[in-house]
């Protein structure tokens, strides 16, 4: 929740933070059993679809998406250093036939239009806000073309101060499930279906390997004050969600742009 507010921290803050987050699974919620869950509502894809993953991070969902799909997937981020991993993984994995990185702003990345069958996007659309994500998403799909994405909405009224405080710094235009379907409608998409991450999906690859990189950084700075309380800073995230998650999920979508 913190990666888009982060950028207002100081460099110190940035270097601590990306200390704590590129070596994680994921940089958010997700899991390969919700992304099966996902591609499943997206019947009719081609048989080797070409993927887009938009704010793909380091690549966990990108990687699991090239287990559960054949076809060429593009991933792409604006945060060069997450896509200089990723490049390096996919080396690794000896994936570089199936899948490309691409540094960029998702809002202007120069694909051309009717390029993909399928759009993913796992906690990163409402970074350039739902409503303009959705129009770039729609340009970039052909026909027919699938957009699955995840994103944060608010499902219980009146949140605890700091529940608020935390999304309004990271996501102030968060809504609630209806106003997603509303902006899926309106961008001219047919809503296929939606779901709710469990709370699995946010402790296994996010939340504990989180904590335990974070009380890994707690030895590694002990004495240093000002990265100790960066470190309780970003451990305040998992622990408000260990309190409050029934204020706030993380849905799934699957939209398509109609043929
Ligand atoms: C919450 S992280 C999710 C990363 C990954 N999808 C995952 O679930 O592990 C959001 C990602 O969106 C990326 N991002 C934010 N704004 C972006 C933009 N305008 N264009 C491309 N990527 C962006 C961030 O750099 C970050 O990697």
């Amino acid at each position: 929740m913190m990666a888009a507010f982060m950028t207002e921290f100081s460099p110190r803050f940035r270097e601590i933070f990306f200390e704590v987050y590129l070596g994680l699974p994921r940089q958010g919620p997700g899991s390969r059993t919700c992304a099966a869950r996902a591609l499943g509502l997206c019947r009719g894809l081609p048989e080797a679809p070409a993927v887009l993953d938009l704010g793909c991070g380091t690549g966990g969902q990108t990687f699991q998406l090239a287990e559960l799909v054949p076809g060429p997937i593009l991933a792409g981020d604006k945060h060069g250093p997450s896509i200089e991993r990723l490049q390096r993984a996919i080396i690794q994995k000896g994936l570089s036939r199936r899948i490309s990185a691409l540094t960029g702003d998702m809002a202007d990345l120069h694909l051309p239009p009717g390029s993909f069958d399928l759009i993913w996007s796992e906690g990163a659309l409402y970074s350039i806000g739902l409503k303009k994500a959705l129009k770039v998403c729609h340009a970039l799909l052909r026909p027919g073309g699938f957009l699955a994405f995840t994103d944060a909405v608010w499902r219980k009224e009146n949140p605890p101060p700091e529940v608020k405080a935390g999304f309004d710094l990271d996501y102030p235009d968060m809504g609630w499930l209806d106003d997603d379907a509303a902006a899926i409608k309106d961008s001219r998409f047919q809503l296929v279906g939606h779901f709710t991450l469990p709370d699995q999906a946010w402790w296994d690859d996010f939340y504990t390997p989180m904590e335990t990189r974070i009380a890994e950084l707690r030895g590694k700075y002990a004495g240093d004050v000002y990265a100790l309380s960066v470190l309780d800073r970003l451990a305040e995230e998992p622990e408000m969600h260990r309190s409050y998650s029934d204020f706030y999920a993380y849905e799934f979508f699957v939209a398509r742009r109609p043929c």
